[in-house]
């Protein structure tokens, strides 16, 4: 299969992605978090494709990208008030919410089980493709399953060229990691990944918010201890002991950092910003970067503990697990 790159910026090709998409075919787009493999999610043969071009184990669930609430909606068996006022406050956004699904939704949307992720991206190019298609697109981030999410159309290619029909390319995701994905559940909301809207927005709405324990909530990889996995050994460390860590790494080293240290000469360093805006947006592209030049190994600076930082560090502890 020839993918092909499309431009969001074209209407012609906005009107191809989608009538490609209608079609049954595989388009991956933008949103502002990362870039996702979009097919009709209502149709179940689209949907086994994804799994098929990502190599992903089918019974890790996708998250449905609609317009809004109202698109949502005939989504889900119940839509409690918490969902209602969420998806005033934060959608279009980067928060996903899982409820329960009607018959509408296929099995091979939920791996499944009984619920659906739902959430509206924010990102023009995916609003314009939503509103050409007219139905709900499931889309999980469009990297080969286990690799770092793409924040790029070339990182799409480099993950998926010839696996499927075309990538949308609307520029750099603004915001670089993936959406904050939360459980509407009868004990109340779960936090199941910690993601762009922070967990103090969501509980300045609903109170506090318990993590999911993982053996409640049936396989939700965001919950595996190893998912946003560079190919390279990685290790964390503060500061002070990034140094001799790396020194100390076998074969080619590379060193993601966000303060002034001085490295071993031969190590391939990246400093990204200090803040976690701008770090969260240059992260994915830093560590795919690290793999391009053949680093094997990669040492990161622990980042703050402050809870701005918790998203990141998130990932970056599963990436050196
Ligand atoms: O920002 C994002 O969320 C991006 C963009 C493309 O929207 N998408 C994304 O999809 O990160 P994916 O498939 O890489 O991650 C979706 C996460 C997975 O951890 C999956 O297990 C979880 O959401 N998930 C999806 N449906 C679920 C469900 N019904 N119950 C529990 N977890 C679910
Ligand atoms: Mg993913």
């Amino acid at each position: 299969m020839d993918t092909r790159l499309l431009s969001a910026r074209s209407p012609a090709d906005l009107d191809e992605a989608a009538a490609l998409l209608s079609r049954g075919g595989l388009v991956a787009f933008p949103t502002e978090t990362v870039y996702g493999l979009g097919a009709l999610a209502l149709e179940p043969l689209a949907v086994r494709a994804i799994y098929a071009a990502k190599n992903r184990v089918t019974t890790n669930p996708l998250i449905v990208h609609v317009l809004g609430e109202d698109e949502a909606r005939p989504l889900c068996a119940r839509w409690p008030i918490e969902a209602q006022e969420l998806a005033t406050r934060f959608w279009p956004g980067p928060l996903t919410l899982v409820l329960p699904r009607t018959e509408r939704v296929p099995d091979e949307v939920t791996g499944g089980g009984p619920t659906v992720a739902v959430r509206a991206p924010s990102h023009p190019a995916a609003r314009q493709l939503l509103a050409r298609v007219r139905v709900p697109l499931a889309a999980p981030s469009a990297n080969r399953s286990e690799h770092v999410s793409p924040t790029t159309a070339l990182h799409v290619l480099r993950d998926l060229n010839g696996r499927i029909d075309a990538v949308l390319d609307g520029g750099r995701c603004q915001v670089g990691i993936e959406s904050t994905v939360l459980a509407l559940t009868p004990d109340g909301p779960r936090l199941l990944r910690a993601g762009a809207v922070a967990r103090s927005s969501l509980e300045e709405l609903l109170g506090e918010i318990p993590d999911a324990a993982p053996t409640r909530i049936a396989a939700s990889p965001g919950q595996q201890k190893r998912h946003y996995a560079p190919a390279a050994l990685v290790r964390m460390a503060d500061a002070a002991q990034l140094p001799r860590i790396a020194a100390d790494l076998p074969g080619r080293v590379g060193a993601l950092i966000h303060s002034e240290i001085a490295l071993p000469d031969g190590v391939v360093s990246l400093r990204l910003p200090p803040e976690p805006t701008g770090y969260a947006r240059e992260l994915y592209a830093a560590l795919r970067e690290l793999e391009d030049r053949d680093c094997t190994a990669i040492c990161i600076e622990s980042v703050p503990s402050a809870p701005e930082w918790d998203a990141i560090r998130d990932r970056l502890t599963r990436a050196a697990a």
